[in-house]
């Protein structure tokens, strides 16, 4: 646990700007007088890229490398082409940062309204891998915009890549009171990488005696989180199905207003970064609606991360004592959210 953080803040496009706001004004309220917090703000995203027509640049990497973590707020906006901050921003930094570990719990907490009948017992992890399958730009096209257009997306899997995050896993899975992992893959139809992935898992398992392992299809296990959601525990999977079915993860379990998520370099090369699962909303940007619990959860992510610990529980039992509460109160705004979740987290 470290006595000082050091820690650069992405706010971004939208509500990532609001959102991010609130997170900071909890992280300052939860943290011990003596352990420092030195923030640095940069301001990737659309406005950037309209301003300049840079993304990120390797200088910009070389900068964000010297921090401890980085917090997201979210990037994207209806007046950049589809693409280009996703490949040029998100991916680069992932990439870049090697965060092979993409990781998003799901927990459906007291007071919160899951289109689910009745009220679910949903506690799980998705670890999803971050840095290779169909997401690496492996491909490419020929005869393009003509009627014999031909496009290749190659999914890339390799021993390294699948046993690092398989690994990762299996840890999750024994440090939580379950210990059960399911992988889930495709490996029926997608032979060549449900092999190398399969045979990965079953090999890894064997280290770890005391973790209930299973395997589940992906197009099986969308039935699943909705109808015996509480059977997952740890779900480790492929960088596409993990995009997938952490989306309806989110929406099964109180929704995109409360998901949270880290990219995870674990052996801590290069600093890791929280952000709320949602985007820039641009529906909603500046009206003081967006919900900041989702980058608040995202904080305690953030400090788990960073071995504090004692603090992230304080932050995750603040949100859920807020959300409980909520059902009674008139809408607030972002920052009332904030504050509120400030005062509970410093008192
Ligand atoms: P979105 O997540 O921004 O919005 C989807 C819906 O959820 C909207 O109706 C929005 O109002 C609502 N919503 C989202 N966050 C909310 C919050 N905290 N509180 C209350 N309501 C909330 O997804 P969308 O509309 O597909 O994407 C908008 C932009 O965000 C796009 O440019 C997209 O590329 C970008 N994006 C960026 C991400 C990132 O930075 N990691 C992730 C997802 C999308
Ligand atoms: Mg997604």
């Amino acid at each position: 646990m470290s006595r000082s953080i050091n820690l650069a803040v992405i706010p971004g496009d939208g509500i990532g700007q609001e959102v991010v706001a609130e997170g900071l004004k909890v992280l300052s309220a939860a943290l011990p007088q003596d352990v420092k917090l030195e923030t640095k703000e940069y301001d990737f995203g659309a406005r950037r890229y309209h301003a300049t027509g840079e993304t990120l640049t390797d200088a910009d990497l070389d900068e964000l490398k010297r921090h401890d973590a980085i917090l997201l707020g979210a990037i994207g906006d209806p007046g950049v082409p589809s693409g280009v901050l996703e490949r040029g921003f998100l991916l680069k930094l992932r990439f870049a940062f090697d965060h092979h570990v993409n990781l998003r719990p799901s927990k459906l907490l007291p007071g919160v309204a899951t289109p689910l009948a009745g009220q679910p017992e949903i506690d799980f992890v998705v670890v999803r891998e971050g840095t290779e399958g169909p997401y690496t730009g492996n491909g490419g096209t020929i005869r393009k915009g003509t009627p014999h257009e031909v496009a290749t997306e190659v999914s890339v899997n390799t021993a390294f890549g699948v046993e690092r995050v398989v690994r990762d896993a299996f840890a999750r899975a024994q440090a939580r009171p379950r210990k059960k992992l399911t992988l889930v893959h495709k490996n029926n139809v997608l032979t060549f990488a449900g092999h190398l992935w399969t045979s990965v898992f079953d090999k890894v398992a064997e280290e770890y005696p005391e973790v209930t392992t299973e395997y589940i299809h992906v197009d099986a296990a969308t039935i699943y989180l909705v109808t015996q959601p509480e059977r997952f525990d740890v779900i480790v999977t492929d960088n596409l199905f993990g995009d997938i079915i952490t989306d309806l993860a989110a929406a099964v379990s109180g929704g995109i207003g409360v998901a949270a998520s880290g990219n995870i370099n674990p052996s801590g090369e290069f600093p890791s970064m929280f952000e709320p699962v949602h985007g820039s909303a641009p529906d909603i940007a500046g009206q003081g609606k967006a919900d900041p619990s989702a980058t608040v959860l995202s904080v305690a992510l953030l400090l788990r991360h960073l071995g504090h610990d004692a603090e992230a529980v304080r932050i995750e039992d603040a949100v859920s004592a807020d959300l409980a509460e909520r059902g009674d109160l008139p809408a607030r705004s972002t920052s009332q959210i904030g504050d509120a979740l400030a005062a509970r987290v410093a008192g």
